[in-house]
């Protein structure tokens, strides 16, 4: 178990799914958290279950796409406990399915806005408090189709391709630092929102996909994120990690 005693981390879609299962993960090891969602009440219920169990956390409404927002979600975190430590990149969207010839131009924008423009906007945020600090561990929730694609994606396999970039773009520039940017890659995860859009042949469509014959779970993903999130991964930056059941294995 890595320990995460007095750290201070920011969770963006902390609100519900694989970002609230990073709240929950981060929160058990010790973690101050910051849930920062487009819905402020889910992020607000997400923080209070923390603080009922004994932690802290405070929940705020934040929109990644917007530049105010990105800086108020990194503010909250300095005037709540003064530094920002692990930061959690997770807001995304599937956004509109189809080939790249069927997407209009505000499709792709609106995809790319949250899962890259987004991710761009958080962690310059984040870098302003981690850089004074000379450190800071910064995790980006990528996908598996940060390297591979499936039909029908076209938006948000360039958004992940990018986010993946991204992260070693930064990870590279922000390593004499003193702080490090990783991505993880998760195959099809059963979060709330998916198990409530797919019919059961749909799902034991999804699990075959995967050797493992099943879809992951959130907090698989959580347990990955705190692992690289903590002292523990010290010398991992600029690295993806794929938690996916051997799916881009094959
Ligand atoms: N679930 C999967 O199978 C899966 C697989 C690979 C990668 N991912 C990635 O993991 C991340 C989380 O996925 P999930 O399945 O838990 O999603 P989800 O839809 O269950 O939850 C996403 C959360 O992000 C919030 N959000 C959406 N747009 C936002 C914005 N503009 N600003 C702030 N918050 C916003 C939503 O309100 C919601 O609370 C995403 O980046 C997704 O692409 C998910």
């Amino acid at each position: 178990m890595q320990h995460h005693d007095g750290t201070v981390a920011l969770v963006t879609g902390g609100g519900t799914g694989i970002g609230e299962a990073c709240v929950t993960e981060l929160a058990g090891r010790g973690a101050r958290v910051v849930v920062a969602d487009l819905d402020g009440a889910q992020a607000e219920r997400v923080a209070a279950a923390v603080r009922a169990g004994g932690g802290s956390a405070v929940g705020v409404r934040a929109d990644v796409t917007v530049e105010a927002d990105c800086a108020a979600m990194v503010d909250a975190a300095l005037e709540a406990y003064g530094r920002l430590d692990v930061a959690v990149n997770n807001a995304g969207i599937g956004g509109r399915r189809g080939p790249v010839g069927d997407l209009s131009l505000a499709d792709w924008r609106a995809t790319l806005a949250v899962n890259l423009d987004g991710a761009f906007l958080s962690m310059r945020e984040q870098l302003r408090a981690m850089v004074p600090q000379g450190a800071g561990a910064i995790v980006n929730i990528g996908s598996i189709q940060s390297s591979v694609a499936l039909p029908d994606t076209a938006a948000y396999t360039a958004s992940k391709h990018g986010l993946l970039g991204l992260t070693r773009s930064a990870a590279i520039d922000y390593a004499p630092a003193g702080i490090r940017v990783n991505c993880v890659g998760p195959g099809v995860i059963a979060t709330p929102s998916l198990l409530a859009k797919v019919t059961p042949q749909q799902h034991a469509e999804l699990e075959r996909l995967h050797p493992s014959g099943r879809l992951g779970e959130p907090a698989e993903i959580a347990r990955l994120v705190a692992f690289l999130g903590s002292p523990q991964a010290s010398n991992i930056t600029g690295a993806y990690y794929v938690a996916d059941g051997g799916f881009t294995a094959q």
